[in-house]
């Protein structure tokens, strides 16, 4: 898996004369179905989140308010950063990449849709264990 398939994601929006809706369906607006969903809040500017791959699950992170950033790094030495400030968008991110999540502003709510209900033994949190099974999988 590498950073091609990382990108942005926007979504439908009904916004009238009493404010903003966005819709989000599962395997629709974004490509998998949703089993799981969690979202971080009250992380300060110098918190960095994240710092792991996970080898099944794929995420969307949609920042419903505020903002923060996201590094994401394919293990081969490539990496972009993406700025998530819009409530009707959203970054794909897909199995094998490690991300970093950091910047985040006072009022960011990050909101995380997980393709896979939590475990913790889908986690890669070692950076040099992630590179190594990049470097396995090209072979
Ligand atoms: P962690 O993976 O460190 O969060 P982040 O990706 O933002 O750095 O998770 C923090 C704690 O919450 C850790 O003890 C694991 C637990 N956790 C769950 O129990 N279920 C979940 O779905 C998630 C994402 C975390």
């Amino acid at each position: 898996m590498n950073l091609e398939n990382v990108r942005m994601l926007e979504f439908p929006q009904k916004g009238d004369e009493r404010g903003r809706l966005v819709i989000v369906e599962g395997g629709m607006d974004i490509p998998f179905e949703v089993k799981r969903i969690f979202y971080i809040y009250g992380s300060d500017k110098t918190v960095v989140r994240g710092q792991h791959a996970n080898r099944k699950t794929q995420f969307v992170l949609i920042n419903v308010a505020g903002q923060s950033k996201v590094k994401v790094k394919d293990g081969k030495g490539n990496e972009i950063v993406f700025t998530l400030n819009r409530p009707h968008t959203g970054i794909y991110l897909p199995q094998m990449v490690w991300k970093d999540m950091y910047d985040f502003s006072e009022d960011s709510i990050l909101l995380c849709l997980a393709s896979e209900h939590y475990d913790p033994e889908e986690y890669i949190r070692d950076y040099d264990q992630f590179m190594l099974m990049i470097e396995k999988e090209s072979q």
